[in-house]
Formats: C-alpha cells, sequence, structure tokens
C-alpha cells in the first residue's frame, strides 16, 4: 500500500516525502512530477491551456494508477477536491495530513509563480480555499500532523511513530 502525504500547498508534502522515502527506502512519487512527466507539460501550462477541470481528470487518472504502489506518494493540494478522489483515500490506512495555520503557509506562498491558484487568488480567496478544503483533508487522512511549529525532522519523526 502507498503511503499518501496530503496537505495544503506550501505545507511541505514534496520535501518531507523526500525524506521519508530515504528513510523507509521507499520510491517517492510526487503526482505532480507524475503528471507532468505524463503530460509532457507543466502544471501551470495544463491549468492556463487546458484549464483546472481537465487537470482535476488528469489528477484522478493519475491517483487510480498510484493506488497499489508500494511508494510514498506527495499529493497535490487539490487532490480531495474531487469526491472520487476523497473515496479512493478514504480506503487507505496510511494516509497523512500535513497541516500548517494558514498565516505561516501565506508567508510561503505569496508571489508564487508556479502554482496557478496562488496566482489567481487573492489573499482572502486562499485563505476562503484553504478553509474549505480544511475538513476534506480530515476526512480522508487517518493521522494528522501539525507542522506549524515544528522542523522537517521533527515532522518526520511523528510520521514514523504513526506508520
Ligand atoms: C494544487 C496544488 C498543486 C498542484 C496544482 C493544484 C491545488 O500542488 O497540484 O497547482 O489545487 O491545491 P502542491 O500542493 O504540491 O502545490
Amino acid at each position: 500500500m502507498p503511503i499518501f502525504l496530503t496537505g495544503f500547498m506550501g505545507v511541505g508534502k514534496t520535501t518531507v516525502g523526500k525524506r521519508l522515502g530515504e528513510l523507509q527506502q521507499l520510491p517517492v512519487i510526487d503526482m505532480d512530477h507524475y503528471i507532468e512527466e505524463k503530460e509532457g507539460m507543466k502544471i501551470k501550462d495544463i491549468f492556463s491551456e487546458k484549464g483546472e477541470w481537465h487537470f482535476r481528470s488528469i489528477e484522478t487518472a493519475a491517483l487510480k494508477d498510484l493506488m497499489k504502489v508500494e511508494a510514498v506518494i506527495t499529493t497535490g493540494g487539490g487532490i480531495i477536491e474531487r469526491l472520487e478522489n476523497r473515496e479512493m483515500l478514504a480506503a487507505v490506512q496510511t494516509v497523512f495530513h500535513l497541516f500548517c495555520s494558514f498565516e505561516v503557509l501565506w508567508e510561503r506562498l505569496e508571489g508564487d509563480s508556479e502554482r496557478p491558484l496562488v496566482q489567481k487568488n487573492s489573499m482572502d480567496g486562499l485563505l476562503e480555499l484553504y478553509n474549505r478544503r480544511l475538513p476534506l483533508y480530515r476526512n480522508v487522512s487517518k493521522i494528522e500532523i501539525d507542522t506549524t511549529y515544528k522542523t522537517i525532522d521533527e515532522t518526520i519523526s511523528e510520521l514514523k511513530r504513526n506508520l
């Protein structure tokens, strides 16, 4: 079974996932990267040329591909947008939600030019998205780790304790 890391943009899923993979000697698959390779396009270009709805369909197809892989899988922050994805994730025991306060996330995300939803939204818009998504991450995840005041190493230790 894969180990899934979920959470809002900027929470550190990719960084934490890489380290966890090294420690557990598991391959690491970053879903955004997987999609970019498969489509031969950057995420931001998929959004601008084909639209978010299309991206979500590719994302669901990617999740289906990866459901049985023995790996650490770092999901994109919008993986919980589709009910189908939420149902797939809810059936897995090893789904972690990396939580972080919005204030801390905003400091990291402000001005990010690679993330289309940061480009598109004001701070208030992003906060609204954050608040709407929070219960969805919580519903699909078995364990939540509050990373707000934690170093990467502390987050990893807590993850490992819960594996
Ligand atoms: C998205 C998050 C991004 C990426 C895309 C959409 C979202 O991934 O999948 O830009 O809807 O939150 P990260 O969470 O890795 O930034």
